[in-house]
């Protein structure tokens, strides 16, 4: 077995951002050093409860958490407590009262470079909210950041669909500029976008049977308890009794790549305010003489192997 990928797990817990976290945590195949929150689906303090609620439900030794920024670089900010609760945490963040854990002092912009320098050309970031730390890093430490292996971000789409427009994925649309500067960095970046993580379906059911299953303690209880409204919002969207896993497939595609098919592509975000505010577009990046070498391509997620992702999901998570 090779040595567990050295992770940092940048988040907006967020119901599929716990499972993200859980699944990501439970992996043989990731150690994560650490999580680092931002404001998204809901505020930035709420997000760093959340996390230390999460981890405080899972029996581990507990990475550290750094509390990031509370602004988009692109205001005016937007949140997602309709998906997710007001709490973040499906209504339920109230019952899981934060009694060990707290936030570390150092800023998440900070915390991001310095642990890819400690190690060096290593760290995978995995970043599952709007990429407002990661910019935010990137503007800050450039040199710590080229120290990143990669990042891998759940955001935009690979063909133009959107969740909050109708051609706006919620992390893009959240923060354009920040996906702008990322994209823009030169690091080697993979976006999951909608395209693929709207195929990755989760029905209630089939999670439901698993999570019974599942040994019984906190990590279960919170499980079952705060993702109902995730799949009750997914059911009034679509019709079907069925989540996507929009965070745990970017979480899965650092776990097992071929999980998913990557295009390099050259990628923009639209950044102005208006219909086109968090659009994503991306152009086949293979045959364009005139663009700048590396820059703005990034790899997109433009096909994913479904059951063998939920197997890989349920195995990890409730196994
Ligand atoms: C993304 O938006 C958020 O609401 C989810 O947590 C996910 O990161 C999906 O568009
Ligand atoms: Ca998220």
């Amino acid at each position: 077995m090779p040595d567990p990928k050295p992770v940092l797990i940048d988040a907006d817990p967020g119901l599929d951002d716990l499972l993200a976290l859980v699944l990501a945590l439970r992996s043989s195949a990731l150690d994560v050093r650490a999580v680092s929150v931002v404001a998204g689906n809901v505020s930035v303090d709420a997000c760093a409860a959340n996390a230390l609620r999460i981890l405080e439900a899972m029996d581990i030794d507990p990475p550290p958490v750094f509390r990031g920024c509370a602004e988009s670089l692109a205001p005016p900010v937007r949140r997602a407590g309709h998906v997710h609760g007001a709490d973040g945490l499906g209504g339920v963040a109230h019952a899981w009262p934060v009694r060990r854990l707290r936030v570390e002092k150092a800023h998440a912009a900070d915390a991001i470079p310095d642990l890819a320098r400690r190690h060096a050309g290593a760290l995978t970031l995995v970043a599952i909210g709007p990429l407002t730390n990661v910019a935010a890093a990137l503007q800050r430490d450039p040199e710590g950041m080229a120290n990143l292996r990669e990042i891998v971000a759940m955001g935009g789409s690979g063909d133009g669909r959107g969740n909050v427009t109708p051609r706006a994925e919620f992390n893009f649309y959240a923060d354009p500029q920040a996906a702008r500067i990322v994209i823009r960095s030169g690091l080697p970046v993979t976006l999951v976008g909608l395209n693929v993580t709207e195929q990755a379906l989760l029905s209630r059911k089939r999670f439901h049977r698993r999570l019974a299953a599942m040994q019984e303690g906190p990590l279960r209880q919170l499980l079952l308890g705060a993702t109902g409204p995730y799949f009750d919002f997914a059911m009034q969207r679509r019709g079907k009794d069925a989540c996507p896993l929009h965070d745990p497939l970017a979480v899965a595609a650092a776990i097992q790549p071929d999980l998913v098919q990557t295009r390099p592509m050259v990628c923009d975000v639209a950044d102005e305010p208006g219909a086109a505010r968090g659009m994503m577009t991306a152009q086949p990046a293979e045959g364009d003489p005139d663009r700048e070498p590396g820059a703005s391509v990034a790899q997109v997620a433009m096909g994913v192997a479904v059951e063998p992702f939920l197997d890989l999901f349920l195995n990890t998570v409730c196994g």
